[in-house]
């Protein structure tokens, strides 16, 4: 996908929607190996933030490449040390062929994909977590054939999975709909960017009804209540969060050929019931396969390999 080499991802409306059909069609050839192509590029892993799915598949796609991935670890590198983002993307910028940093400020990826010609890419900030999202449209394309028209229910925190999800979601032509305690909505800014994103071809509801939101929905979605870098909040928070966790009664006012899914790792008991993360409906181990295949994708787009 010549038209994505060289470009950086910091947020999912940096893909147009033509560029994300293609990437899901490309993940879906790889991952059914009908495509396999071969590199010896070498990707930077910079994470300030914990992770499990995105460091490893992003590790695994780009070994099943033929590549080789450094674990810019900051606890040991001089980023740790306070060393300026200007100048570290410069020099790795010399060093690697793409570079994936996990990070808390937006402004910091901004500055990173400033300084460094190499592509970047938001392995999760505080605002957006576009690669989580690719995933996901990969596994709903994967159960229901398409994804335009379908309606996706976010139920819980208006974090940055709610945000990727809002604009990802708007820009395939699906309707979102995001249920959230009153002083938890997604941001405005993204809020107003899905709503002029959807226009006429979708519809984007923002509601405290939990079940409003849910009603006749195919996708039902859910994440942490509390994300990292607000561990000290989670306590007070469950209360509060409490009528919006999902679970089996929630689950029966949606489509009864609904699919749930989470991003993962999922606290059970609290935004999930152990009965539905382990259900039928549950999709939960294909979505974060999908985040391999998806990923994949995105690197051979990004340094254009095929
Ligand atoms: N969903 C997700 O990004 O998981 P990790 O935090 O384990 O990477
Ligand atoms: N919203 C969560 C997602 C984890 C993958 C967080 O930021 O911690």
């Amino acid at each position: 996908m010549e038209q994505l080499q060289g470009r950086d991802l910091l947020g999912i409306a940096d893909l147009s929607s033509e560029e994300i059909k293609n990437l899901l069609e490309l993940a879906q050839q790889l991952k059914s190996g009908k495509l396999a192509p071969k590199c010896q590029k070498i990707l930077g892993l910079l994470f300030y933030k914990a992770s499990t799915r995105t460091r490893v598949s992003f590790t695994v796609a780009m070994y099943q490449l033929g590549g080789q991935v450094i674990d810019l670890n900051p606890s040991v590198t001089q980023v740790g040390r306070g060393e300026p983002i200007e100048d570290t993307a410069r020099v790795l910028d010399r060093y690697l062929d793409i570079l994936a940093i996990r990070t808390f400020a937006q402004k910091d990826l901004e500055i990173f994909a400033q300084y460094a010609q190499i592509p970047i890419i938001n392995a999760l900030s505080d605002l957006e977590h576009p690669c989580q999202i690719l995933a996901d449209l990969l596994t709903i394309k994967e159960c229901f054939g398409s994804v335009e028209g379908i309606t996706l229910s976010y139920v819980g925190d208006g974090n940055n999975v709610a945000h990727s999800l809002l604009i990802g979601g708007a820009l395939m032509g699906m309707n979102v709909h995001i249920a959230t305690p009153a002083n938890h909505q997604p941001d405005s800014q993204i809020l107003q960017q899905a709503q002029e994103l959807a226009q006429n071809s979708s519809k984007i509801v923002v509601t405290q009804d939990p079940i409003a939101a849910v009603t006749e929905a195919q996708v039902i979605y859910t994440d942490v209540w509390a994300s990292m870098g607000q561990e000290n909040l989670a306590d007070q928070r469950i209360p509060l969060f409490q009528p919006y966790q999902v679970n089996q009664e929630l689950l029966s006012h949606a489509d009864s050929e609904a699919i749930v899914l989470h991003c993962l790792p999922a606290h059970r008991g609290e935004e999930i019931t152990e009965e539905v993360i382990e259900g039928k409906q549950s999709k939960v181990w294909d979505q974060a396969e999908n985040r391999m295949h998806a990923q994949k994708a995105l690197l051979v787009s990004l340094l254009g390999l095929s």
